[in-house]
């Protein structure tokens, strides 16, 4: 097929037309056999040797694309089709790490349809004056290392690295262990500084029940909600389950049961409807059915749009734990503010859903994602597809084949329109 040479509005919706949905629900299905559980989900941890299994196959089909691979110093990995003009690319992509029990679809869809809209682009020889990237970030999860989205976070901010290298997961390992098994598994690949793009556009399942609910196959994400990650670590005294009465006991489990309602209490007076509390991860120590628990440790996760809330729940954490003085001990983890995305770039997805004459709404993530570091520093937006049910983190997500389709067609037609754009 002959290449165009000249940049008109045509080549976005040529691109979206290319799009092939035997190719990509046929990526979709390939990636989610490595590390493919039982009940039909993923459980593929970031960079295990499933993860780095999955990366060797995307980049060999990179390769055949024709695109540049290149990683960096957090292990993310760039597949680059080349522009007319060397200038700041256009980004695309997510993550391919999972939950312990991860769906097929939570970021690797993002991923797989960013390598679909680099063959349709190749099949509709459309050329774009900036290079188009797609990348896979490192570790956006955090469910092995924490906090989540370590690679997008050291793209945009690289200081950030040295303190993640020394993180451990629950074996012991470091996470600067697992980039230089990643280095050692990918000798040929060149290593990059961090570099400019000029928009990210990162395509999502919805991972939430509200475009199901509205019947509406796109969601034009505006932004981000907020969100706190804690460690709650509470203090007792090891004794016999038999012999120690109930006056006498510190056991470290009915203080951390107190210590979890009263923070939820405090999450959902301050957050109102909008407010997400979750325990979602318990270490008892010693864990032993007759043995009184000395020491037990869990995880906050507070999420809510608006910052002001955000910010009376940090003072209302502290005054929860205060009367228990040094038998609880507080170790924030993680924090961001809400993020809204760059109206330019909401623009693009807009029309990118009304040039092929798709219903889309706005609509605000519940879930953090990459694109909320990119955010910093480029013209960023998201596209999000239906879940079935609105299930995500669980092997039973879904989203019918058409969706799938109809957000892969958005996402090529805009990354078209931003490759080329001048400035
Ligand atoms: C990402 O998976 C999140 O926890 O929002
Ligand atoms: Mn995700
Ligand atoms: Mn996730």
């Amino acid at each position: 097929m002959n290449m165009t040479s000249s940049y008109d509005k045509t080549h976005a919706l040529h691109a979206a037309e290319h799009v092939d949905p035997a190719r990509l629900i046929g990526a979709i299905d390939a990636l989610a056999t490595i590390g493919a559980r039982s009940d039909g989900g993923v459980d593929r941890p970031a960079l295990s040797a499933l993860d780095i299994e999955a990366r060797r196959t995307l980049i060999e089909r990179a390769q055949t694309l024709g695109c540049t691979v290149t990683t960096d110093a957090c292990a993310n990995l760039f597949f680059r089709r080349a522009g007319d003009e060397d200038l700041p690319p256009v980004m695309t992509g997510s993550h391919i790490d999972t939950q312990p029990t991860g769906g097929r679809l939570d970021g690797a869809y993002g991923v797989l349809a960013g390598f679909e809209c680099l063959a349709a682009l190749a099949d509709a020889g459309v050329r774009t004056r900036r290079p188009l990237e797609v990348a896979i970030w490192t570790n956006e999860e955090g469910s092995r290392f924490q906090p989540g989205a370590m690679g997008s976070s050291t793209f945009v901010d690289p200081a950030r690295l040295d303190g993640f290298r020394t993180v451990r997961d629950a074996a012991g390992v470091t996470f600067g262990a697992t980039l230089d098994a990643h280095r050692t598994a990918f000798p040929a690949l060149d290593t990059r500084a961090p570099q400019h793009a000029h928009a990210f556009i990162e395509l999502h399942i919805e991972q939430g029940p509200l475009l199901e609910l509205a019947d509406t196959p796109l969601g034009v994400v505006t932004g981000i909600q907020g969100v706190r990650w804690h460690s709650v670590r509470c203090m007792g005294a090891a004794a016999h389950a038999g012999t120690t009465p109930m006056a006498v006991r510190r056991d470290a489990m009915t203080l951390a049961v107190r210590v979890r309602g009263a923070i939820e209490a405090c999450a959902l007076a301050l957050g109102g409807d909008a407010a997400r509390i979750t325990f979602g991860s318990w270490n008892i120590e010693p864990n032993s059915i007759n043995t009184i628990p000395s020491t037990v440790t869990f995880t906050v996760d507070f999420r809510h749009p608006d910052p002001a809330v955000l910010a009376r729940f940090d003072a209302a954490l502290k005054n929860c734990l205060a009367p228990h003085g040094a038998d609880v001990r507080l170790e924030p983890l993680f924090e961001h503010a809400p993020v809204h995305f760059a109206d330019t770039a909401i623009a693009r997805v807009h029309e990118a859903c009304d040039a092929l004459g798709a219903r889309s709404q706005p609509i605000v993530s519940g879930a953090f994602h990459d694109a909320l570091h990119l955010a910093k520093v480029c013209a960023t937006a998201m596209i999000f597809v239906p879940s079935r049910g609105g299930i995500s983190h669980n092997p039973l997500e879904a989203t019918d084949d058409a969706d799938l389709v109809l957000g892969t067609r958005a996402l090529a037609h805009c990354l078209v329109e931003l490759c080329n754009e001048a400035r």
